[in-house]
């Protein structure tokens, strides 16, 4: 196989369903030329409410999904399989593709500041699984890490209310919760939350720096291209697909929060 061919390969990502398309969009921003092939596990979402074991099945199975459409890399977009899922697509497929997940960079880009308290606020299974913490003390012993399960936010953010009545209250209340009071830092560590980041700016007007993953994970992506030679240099016009595996006309209307683009869904019921 040509080199040439490698490079024009699309990128899959995954996510449990829409909320990973703020790193799609994040990518594509950063790499235009990139193919992209986006798949929403929207039959199984929320993955935050599911077993470390559930979350490991549906992730082997989208890998496989993905690997069949002959991507050169896969982007797990989404904090829950990244934690759980991410060392078994390893285990099962790292000869056939490049794999990256959200959490590293993220621990990367905040281990790289020197904070005395970081807080992360995520789904359930992300805090369960601590593997933030972990990471983060991994690099920086002394950092005081302070997590909170906020189990509203995605499907709230979902439904669109970012900041409306509702939102305002849910966010008030996880906000001020004492766990993640006196923090310097915050981490987004769900891929759903880049679309209430300008209302967290407003609360902390500027005391807290906010990191989320689409950027990081973007230039991770980039780096890991570079490093392997396989970056897109082709001038034909991407195709991006966006496949999701239970299809119903609100996805595709709520497509619309997460990418800056218009989106049709493709249904793949792989299940
Ligand atoms: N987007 C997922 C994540 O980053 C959260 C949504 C879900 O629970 O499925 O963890």
């Amino acid at each position: 196989m040509s080199i040439i061919s490698q490079r024009e390969k699309p990128i899959g990502i995954f996510d449990s369903g829409i909320g990973g398309l703020t790193v799609a969009n994040a990518i594509h921003a950063l790499l235009p030329q990139e193919n992209l092939i986006y798949f929403g596990d929207t039959a199984h979402l929320p993955y935050g409410d599911k077993s470390a074991d559930a979350i490991r099945y549906y992730c082997l199975k989208i890998g496989k999904f993905l690997l069949e459409q002959d991507c050169k890399m896969i982007v797990v977009a989404c904090n829950s399989a990244s934690t759980a899922g991410y060392n078994v697509l390893l285990e099962f497929f790292r000869e056939h593709a490049l794999f990256v997940n959200v959490v590293d960079p993220l621990v990367e880009a905040v281990a790289s500041h020197g904070f005395s308290k970081v807080g992360v606020i995520a789904t359930k299974a992300t805090i369960h699984s601590a593997v933030y913490p972990n990471q983060l003390h991994r690099l920086k012993p002394q950092l005081e890490v302070a997590s909170l399960a906020t189990p509203l936010l995605a499907p709230m953010i979902e439904e669109g209310f970012v900041k409306n009545r509702i939102s305002r209250v849910v966010l008030d209340t996880y906000l001020n919760d004492p766990a993640i009071k006196n923090i310097n830092a915050l981490i987004l560590a769900c891929t759903h939350y880049p679309l209430i980041r300008p209302v967290l700016e407003e609360f902390y007007a500027g005391q807290v720096q906010i990191f989320d993953s689409t950027y990081v994970v973007a230039e991770a992506v980039k780096q890991r291209l570079t490093e392997a030679g396989w970056l897109n240099d082709s001038s034909q016009q991407p195709v991006h697909r966006f496949c999701v595996s239970d299809y119903t006309t609100s996805f595709e209307a709520a497509t619309r929060l997460f990418y800056s683009e218009a989106i049709t869904l493709e249904h793949q019921p792989i299940w």
